[in-house]
């Protein structure tokens, strides 16, 4: 059905998934194909590359393209308080749940992009927990991204779920961009950290990871809750993303506590 010029096209792009692999670690075989491979596709022609093996040797031998390539690879779209009906749940049953038996907790936010959700997360706690000690895991396959986190500087439009009491508590603004306070960064440590690969922490309390599993496979994604699953505590929680609901949570050991939170049994 297919001609030679479609099989020779998928090889392309496999043995290209195969080389990127070998050289950043990023395994893009467990990403959703047709999605990325548009998106990779798309960018590969605006470059103006016949092939994705003529581009690999180009990002082989072009810091630009290569740095151009993995921002591609990776979406950073946030913002504080990103559907915030769940982030009330969170306020008003998770967090004082967690917060009985005891006042410190352990929390991880995985794939946290350019930092609204650590940062959302610490002032939650700061403003209705005063008293909770946390610590925050920041983590993010990209570099770039956990930078401008570090940084924490954001536009209007980042914000634009946040109550203007919290805006002007904790934000300075200058021109058009919104500065976050210096205090709420304490608790949060930044982090490299490859959800598909990498060694996860343990004795988590809540685990917060939303609008990343969406992007891959159903292999990909059961590997991760099944690690998720392992990192929490018994009773933690798993919060996740509002269209990234798990199908059978009691197969990875966790309950449905709320929609889109999960309790580990
Ligand atoms: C759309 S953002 C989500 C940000 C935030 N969690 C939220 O819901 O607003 C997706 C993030 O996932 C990160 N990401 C993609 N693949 C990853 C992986 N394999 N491991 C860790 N982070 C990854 C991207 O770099 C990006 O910052």
């Amino acid at each position: 059905m297919f001609g030679r010029g479609a099989e020779l096209m998928i090889d392309d792009y496999i043995e290209f998934t195969k080389k990127v692999k070998q050289k950043l670690g990023i395994d893009l075989q467990l990403y959703k194909e047709t999605q990325m491979k548009r998106r990779l596709t798309t960018l590969r022609n605006k470059r103006g590359f016949p092939s994705f093996i003529i581009y690999f040797d180009a990002l082989c031998n072009d810091e630009m393209l290569l740095k151009e390539f993995t921002d591609r690879l990776t979406i950073n779209v946030s913002e504080f308080y990103r559907n915030p009906r769940r982030w009330d749940v969170l306020k008003d049953r998770i967090l004082p749940m967690l917060l009985q038996n005891n006042g410190r907790l352990s929390i991880w936010s995985a794939a946290c992009s350019t930092g609204e959700e650590p940062y959302s997360l610490a002032l939650m706690i700061k403003e209705h927990f005063p008293a909770a000690a946390v610590q925050i895991l920041a983590t993010d396959i990209d570099e770039l991204v956990l930078s401008k986190a570090q940084q924490g500087v954001y536009t209007e439009q980042a914000l634009k779920e946040l109550p203007n009491p919290l805006r002007k508590k904790y934000f300075t603004k200058t021109g058009s961009l919104y500065k976050i306070d210096d205090a709420l960064k304490k608790d949060i440590t930044f982090k490299k950290h490859n959800l598909l690969a990498d060694r996860y922490p343990v004795h988590v309390d809540l685990i917060v990871c939303r609008n990343v599993l969406i992007y891959f496979t159903d292999k990909a994604k059961e590997a991760i809750y099944q690690n998720f699953s392992n990192a929490l505590k018994t009773n933690g929680v798993l919060f996740v993303g509002s269209t990234e609901q798990i199908f059978n949570p009691n197969q990875f050991a966790l309950n449905l506590a709320d929609t889109f939170f999960y309790q580990k049994q």
